[in-house]
């Protein structure tokens, strides 16, 4: 029988989509996927390390592991990601964790096959260098249809003070316009129907490359394609973000009307300290600019409580933000002291309590937003793209443009299609909907 592997992710999407390289890589050698890790012959991990809680999952179920590989000492534990690339985390994981066979860093998951093979040679094997691969691509195995992840870019270099995405990640790296545009029409000739670009910051893409083509340009070429499918991004700084890719996103029926602007803070001292490079005024003029160029546009965001001297002043602001923003939806985190990073040696970290209460503030102001921009939508018709079938509830899940997850029933498969369905429902943040017009084929 084949080989079988299985693959725990933590993280973003860039792991997510690193995932898929990882297990094409696997398939080059063989291993078909399980799911239940008793049947594994090789489990990896790839993890995270953005905040303290993505680290200790990981951990956690690292150590879990022990007994298995008792029971079954061929069994082979590799570990890579974010997580490994940490200064002193590869030694860390050796003392905690004795019996991991493989640590890969994030420069280089595509030599994991070579890594296997010389861990069959009877070694254990380490391989966390700093020096990031030539953009050596892996093949992807992708699950995902009818969406697929696309890297534009490697790598971060703004050094925002809380983050270690730059030290784990290292600088800047993207692939050349071709690459990206054959990658992306070899997905659409496969009858992919959504697009999503990855980068820490896509619109310093091509800066490495001296700066003769660029992101917006990238949109305008990967659209040239006539035949209908979506196209996203993740993700854009709003420091660099401007009226070229706002034109991109005007003038491309292909690229969704939802721009993703991570914003942190609302408050300008907060938003200095951070390095963010630009005010809260900057920020809300941009977003200002967005929708009076893109009618109907929608903005999501990430935003971060607790950071270090944040003020109930600071805080408040942070909050009058997200409404004069109107928000769509928003990713909300507690600040995560990184060691290493400059926030991490600032005076003034605040308590966990203050954290905790401030951060339920901002999630009640955030999913209030959301159903109030929500009930526009009962009873009128969207389109959505059906990502996938929920056997067990016996109803099909799509997405509109702006990301809104919407539920429905039908008789054939509709994975894959793009639908009309009318809103009867708009509880919380899913819609639950009927199908306005039957296509599709046979549900198998
Ligand atoms: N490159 C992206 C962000 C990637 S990390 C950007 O700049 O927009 C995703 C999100 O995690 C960040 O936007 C931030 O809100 C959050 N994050 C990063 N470091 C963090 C930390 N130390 N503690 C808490 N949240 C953090
Ligand atoms: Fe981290 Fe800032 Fe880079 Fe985003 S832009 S990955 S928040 S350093
Ligand atoms: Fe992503 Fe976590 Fe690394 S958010 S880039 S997997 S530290």
């Amino acid at each position: 029988m084949d080989k079988q592997y299985l693959i725990v992710t933590y993280g973003c999407q860039m792991n997510v989509h690193e995932s898929e390289k990882i297990a094409g890589i696997l398939h080059e050698r063989g291993y078909t996927e399980c799911t239940d890790s008793r049947d594994a012959d090789i489990i990896v991990f790839n993890t995270c390390c953005i905040r303290e809680n993505a680290e200790n999952h990981a951990y956690g179920n690292i150590g879990a592991l022990k007994k298995l590989k008792r029971a079954k000492p061929s069994l082979l534990i590799a570990v890579g990601g974010c997580m490994t690339q940490q200064e002193g985390a590869a030694e860390k994981l050796r003392r905690k964790f004795p019996f991991v066979d493989i640590v890969f860093g994030t420069h280089n998951l595509s030599r994991l096959g070579e890594l296997i093979d010389l861990r069959a040679k009877g070694k254990k094997v380490v391989e966390v260098t700093e020096q990031p691969e030539l953009l050596r691509e892996a093949p992807s195995f992708r699950t995902s249809y009818p969406n697929a992840w696309v890297n534009i870019m490697y790598g971060c270099n703004n050094f925002c003070s809380y983050c270690i995405v730059p030290y784990v990640r290292g600088r800047e790296r993207s692939r050349t316009p071709d690459e990206v545009v054959a990658e992306v029409n070899g997905l659409l000739n496969a009858g992919y129907k959504e697009i999503t670009l990855l980068g820490q910051n896509v619109n310093s893409y091509g800066n490495d490359r001296g700066g003769a083509f660029t992101f917006p340009q990238l949109l305008d070429r990967i659209c040239t394609r006539k035949e209908k499918f979506r196209l996203r991004f993740m993700t854009s700084n709003p420091k660099d973000f401007g009226e070229e890719l706002i034109r991109a996103i005007a003038e491309n029926e292909q690229v969704c009307d939802l721009v993703h602007l991570p914003v942190q803070a609302g408050s300008d001292r907060i938003l200095r300290l951070m390095n963010r490079k630009y005010t809260a005024a900057e920020y809300l003029k941009k977003v200002e600019m967005l929708k009076k160029r893109v009618p109907g546009c929608q903005i999501t965001s990430d935003i971060m409580v607790g950071f270090p001297t944040e003020t109930e002043e600071d805080f408040r602001a942070t909050l009058s933000l997200v409404k004069e923003a109107g928000f769509f939806t928003a990713f909300t985190f507690v600040y995560s002291r990184r060691s290493g990073t400059a926030a991490a040696q600032m005076e003034g970290q605040i308590p966990e309590e203050v954290q905790k209460e401030r951060i339920m503030r901002l999630v009640e102001l955030v999913n209030a937003q959301t159903r109030e921009l929500s009930l526009p939508y009962r009873g009128k018709e969207i389109e959505v793209l059906c990502e996938d079938y929920d056997a067990a509830k016996g109803v099909y899940l799509g997405r509109d443009e702006y990301g809104r997850m919407g539920y429905f029933k039908s008789e054939r498969d509709q994975v894959g299609e793009f639908v009309k369905i009318k809103i009867s429902d708009t509880s919380g943040v899913s819609l639950t909907g009927e199908l306005v017009e039957e296509k599709g084929g046979v549900r198998e």
